[in-house]
């Protein structure tokens, strides 16, 4: 078997009301799209490609080169947007996996077990469907008395009693590649206009071929996302889903209710999330942490044994064994080493705090390197900008930076030296030196000059 998957996207999305093309809207921190490229590719497809049309572009900026692309002119419904996937595909490829790409909740194992089921089936076409008492927007299913489908009839186009069937189509086939190209050129012109895929159902039983159905037990991966209603639904079951894969890897939740990861994000065992944690984008936690309550950590690496408490942090690096918080606020660039103790109401941007190194109370750090063991005294602001650039500071090992000090950058603090209380440091300070006032001046000479 050589299998090619095209997913559909070209659609308006009218219902989202929504300037963004519907498959970029968000779900668990990434556009939809993502997921059901990723649930087609996982399924062992060699090459998937995306229908696109509406909002084309943007489309196609996010995914880039994951998927080949077959732009849909027009959007005259599924039928014709699988037709115009067709040059994409060489005659090579003999089995074709359909799917909607507003159904991000569909798993790889549902569409691996589709691929079973039309591997076994005498026909040129198996479908995946769903039993629900609430069949509000799906395609019914009409069977046969050989209990093979017949029929999808789309909701629009049912009769009343068709409406109370309660099999609906999920939206998801595989297919025989050389019937389906055939039977395309077939479809007929839908009373709203449309060419539906689903009619191809119908020719295939008026070929005297054979169409199964492979019943799907949670209905949850069915929801395709027409609204913004359906956007949170899938958004809650996703994170759900999220949160369960983390717990049986391990990881402790206190309140799933209330914590908010990513599907992007990596997290080690034995780490603890407490209420109200969100974390985000390409974010990495080790082992054995403490994170939250009352945290957001975005795109950031986070070591193993890390506490952190009640913190903002964007884009930083927190290695082993960091004690952070409460009110501790982590942007860009900031990196903080082995050991460090970041108190409350800090705040670090494009700097280094080396190993052991504590900073505890109300201080500001920007462009810094800062040594190991260094005690940044409540307080300290390094005054980095001067209105058109900003200057680095520099700060040796030991140092000792006495409280409500102002460093003014550029400005170099060699290892051992001290600062008085309340010290503005406008000029270099030498190894050992201790320095006080405004400006600072020396009190104890350097221990190079003694
Ligand atoms: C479709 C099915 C319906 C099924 C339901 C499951 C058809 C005719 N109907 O209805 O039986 O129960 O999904 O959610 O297939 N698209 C294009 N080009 C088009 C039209 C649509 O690429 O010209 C794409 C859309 O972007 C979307 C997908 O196809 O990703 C499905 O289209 P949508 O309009 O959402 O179909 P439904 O009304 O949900
Ligand atoms: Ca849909």
């Amino acid at each position: 078997m050589k299998l090619a998957s095209i997913v559909l996207a070209a659609g308006r999305g009218t219902r989202m009301k929504s300037s963004l093309p519907k498959v970029l809207h968000q779900v668990c921190g990434r556009p939809m799209i993502h997921y059901a490229i990723n649930a087609a590719k996982m399924s062992g497809a060699e090459k998937t490609v995306l229908v696109v049309g509406h909002g084309a572009e943007e489309v196609q900026n996010y995914l880039g080169e994951r998927v080949i692309y077959a732009l849909q002119q027009e959007q005259l419904g599924t039928g014709h947007a699988v037709q115009s996937a067709l040059p994409a595909i060489s005659e090579d490829y003999d089995t074709i996996l359909v799917t909607y790409g507003d159904m991000p909740l569909l798993t790889e194992d549902t569409l691996q077990k589709l691929l079973q089921t039309q591997a076994k089936n005498s026909g040129p076409l198996s479908m995946v469907t769903m039993i629900s008492e609430d069949p509000k927007g799906f395609g019914r299913i009409m069977r046969g008395m050989d209990g093979s489908v017949v029929a999808i009839v789309e909701e629009v186009e049912c009769t009343p009693e068709q409406l109370s069937i309660q099999e609906l189509n999920v939206g998801a086939y595989c297919f025989d590649a050389k019937w389906l190209w055939q039977a395309l050129k077939r479809l007929p012109l839908s009373p709203k206009g449309e060419y539906y895929l689903t009619d191809v159902i119908g020719i295939a039983v008026q070929d005297g071929l054979r169409v199964d159905a492979l019943t799907v037990t949670d209905n949850q991966e069915a929801l395709g996302i027409n609204t913004r209603v359906h956007l949170a639904e899938a958004e809650s079951v996703m994170r759900q889903r999220i949160l369960e894969n983390l717990m049986l890897e391990g990881v402790t939740v206190i309140d799933p209710a209330s914590t908010y990861v990513e599907s992007s994000v990596r997290i080690g065992m034995d780490t603890i999330l407490q209420p109200n944690t969100f974390l985000r984008g390409d974010t990495v936690i080790g082992e054995n942490c403490v994170i939250g309550p009352n945290t957001i950590i975005t795109d950031c690496q986070v070591g193993n044994r890390c506490v952190i408490l009640a913190a903002v942090m964007d884009k930083a690096i927190v290695e082993d064994g960091v004690d952070m918080g409460p009110f501790a606020r982590l942007r860009k660039g900031a990196h903080l080493g082995p050991g460090v103790h970041m108190g409350n109401f800090g705040e670090v941007k494009d700097s280094y705090l080396g190993a052991g190194t504590k900073m505890g109370h109300f201080s500001y750090i920007g462009n810094a390197t800062i040594g190991k063991d260094v005690n940044i005294g409540a307080g300290t602001i390094t005054c980095n900008y001067d209105g058109e650039k900003k200057h680095p500071t520099i700060i040796g090992d030991r140092v000792f930076i006495g409280s409500d000090t102002m460093l003014v950058a550029p400005l170099t603090i060699e290892e051992d030296a001290k600062t008085g209380a309340g010290a503005v440091v406008t000029h270099d300070v030498a190894a050992g030196e201790v320095v006080v006032g405004v400006p600072a001046k020396p009190i104890r000479k350097s221990k190079a000059s003694e």
